[in-house]
């Protein structure tokens, strides 16, 4: 049962084997709840809900829960484990596209990709002017790398022909990465106090929750620019908007948001934050290798074998 929608490169090879339905962009979930019972699989994604009642509505046939993302906060794993169902998702097939996004944000955060566009566009351009949209460089300055996970971490790759100096927390040191990147690893505090750009990549947890939220903001660098290619519920959009106006923070590049698709409006008013509809992973390659990972994670479930990616 795909809850909603799988590209071909996934839906195909599950269609040569399964009775496969699938649904809307956007399900009821009362919808979801019928369509779901007597599944033995269900494709999932993180605006779709996976608790209790949806494993009981589709009931004791069900093996697995495969995600169509590498975030799984849409998961309830205390209800999946009580049923035995096994929760896969897709890590690295989208490392790499999540990871450029987050650059393409930081540098359009900081050379006022945005306002420039909508300055143009709106037939407001009167001429070249010297001192005009001046931005910032990524040259010479300091990234702070919040979760130096997979994302994270080429995050850090990419960032190398730009030349900053980069921090990173974690959870663990990754001694390998510190030495191959130059990367130091220090506490979140020390991190936003010392860089020009904090860039997200942490998970959505109940500790990371607002991780970004007031108190946080005003320990960072004058000027700072922050981006978020993670979660929405990493940072409290109210305080950032706060941040951006009152000059704390340059700018903020943001591909996540708390209720999607809802942005604030106090965010949507500004024009120093550059706003994605939740983009990281749209690459044909990635979207492609994401759906194929699904079903491979599917088909081995249901042949008995070990999943190729379970999240636990
Ligand atoms: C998806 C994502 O586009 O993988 C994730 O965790 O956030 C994105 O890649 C989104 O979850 C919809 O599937």
């Amino acid at each position: 049962m795909i809850a909603r929608r799988l590209p071909a490169a996934g839906l195909d090879l599950l269609a040569e084997r399964f009775d496969v339905v699938s649904g809307e962009l956007s399900p009821a979930r009362d919808e979801l709840l019928t369509r779901v019972e007597g599944a033995a699989a269900i494709v999932a994604d993180p605006t779709v809900p996976v608790d209790g009642e949806l494993l009981d509505a589709a009931g004791p046939a069900l093996r697995v829960v495969a995600n169509f993302a590498v975030g799984f906060d849409n998961v309830d794993f205390d209800a999946t484990e009580a049923r035995g169902v096994v929760v896969t998702n897709t890590p690295d097939v989208l490392t790499n596209a999540t990871a450029e996004l987050a650059v393409t944000l930081m540098l359009a955060a900081a050379r006022r990709v945005g306002e420039a566009e909508r300055l143009v566009r709106d037939r407001k351009w009167t001429g070249w002017d010297p001192s005009a949209l001046l931005g910032r460089e990524l040259a010479g300055s300091t990234v702070g790398i919040v979760g130096l996970g997979r994302i994270g971490l080429r995050v850090a790759e990419l960032l190398r022909g730009f030349e900053p100096a980069l921090l990173y927390t974690s959870p663990s040191p990754r001694p390998e990465a510190e030495v191959r990147l130059g990367l130091e690893r220090v506490p979140l505090e020390e991190l936003v106090e010392r860089s020009d750009f904090v860039t997200l990549h942490a998970p959505s947890t109940p500790a990371t929750h607002h991780l970004v939220d007031r108190a946080l903001l005003e320990r960072f660098k004058r000027g700072a620019v922050l981006v978020n290619a993670a979660r929405g519920s990493l940072v409290d959009a109210k305080a950032l908007a706060t941040a951006l106006r009152d000059g704390r923070l340059s700018a903020a590049g943001l591909d996540v948001f708390e209720q999607e698709p809802a942005v604030d409006p106090e965010l949507l008013a500004l024009e120093n934050v550059v706003l994605l509809p939740h983009v990281g992973s749209a690459t044909a390659a990635a979207r492609d290798g994401m759906a194929r990972l699904v079903a491979e994670n599917v088909i081995a479930v249901l042949s008995g074998k070990p999943p190729l990616s379970p999240v636990q």
